[in-house]
């Protein structure tokens, strides 16, 4: 029989907790959970696969027109089967039904598989900005305006910052 996959919002604590796991289980070197933003996230949503937790994705903590993605992770034996792209668009349908205007994303320089996730479901290359923690890493920022005619300079001031651009070596960030 086929697999079935459903995508539910975390819906009590043991969710919250079987999300942060995974995210805890990514094999790539990522920055240590900070499980109690992940409680706080606007959105989070939990894939499973005939019940078994394969992916989750979340809308990260805050308020306001202006929102950000975040803690995307598909257990590393069910990628390239749809399941990211799929909590990618239902994170964008959530927020658009919200009336959120823009949502953003930052992904490091080196995540091919994250970067494509976001241009695949048309989000924009926003600029390569060095890391805030001071670690020399550059993060490629991308944007999905969810209104037509919006100043997105202006609403990506707040979440940019102080950051410093990276003008160079843009190379594969389409
Ligand atoms: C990023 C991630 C969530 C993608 O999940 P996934 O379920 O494998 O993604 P999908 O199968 O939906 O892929 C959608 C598209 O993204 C692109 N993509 C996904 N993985 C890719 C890879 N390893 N290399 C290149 N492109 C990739 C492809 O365009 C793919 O479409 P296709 O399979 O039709 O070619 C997964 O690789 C992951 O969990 N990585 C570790 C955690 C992480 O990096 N999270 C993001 C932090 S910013």
């Amino acid at each position: 029989m086929t697999p079935i996959l459903t995508i539910s919002q975390a819906s009590c604590d043991e969710d919250v907790v079987a999300a942060a796991d995974l995210i805890d289980s990514r094999d790539d070197n990522h920055h240590p959970l900070d499980r109690a933003a992940l409680a706080k996230a606007r959105l989070l949503l939990l894939a499973r696969l005939d019940g078994r937790l394969v992916g989750c994705g979340a809308i990260k903590a805050g308020d306001g027109e202006v929102a950000e993605l975040g803690y995307l992770v598909v257990a590393s034996q069910y990628r390239r089967l749809g399941i990211g792209a799929r909590l990618t668009q239902a994170r964008i349908d959530w927020a658009r039904a919200q009336g959120i205007k823009l949502l953003w994303a930052t992904v490091r320089a080196e995540n091919q598989a994250s970067r494509e996730n976001l241009l695949k479901a048309g989000w924009q290359f926003y600029g390569d900005y060095l890391s805030i923690r001071g670690t020399g890493n550059t993060i490629g920022w991308y944007v999905l305006p969810l209104q037509q005619g919006l100043d997105i300079q202006a609403l990506m001031a707040g979440p940019i910052g102080s950051r410093t651009p990276v003008s160079q070596g843009r190379g594969a960030h389409g």
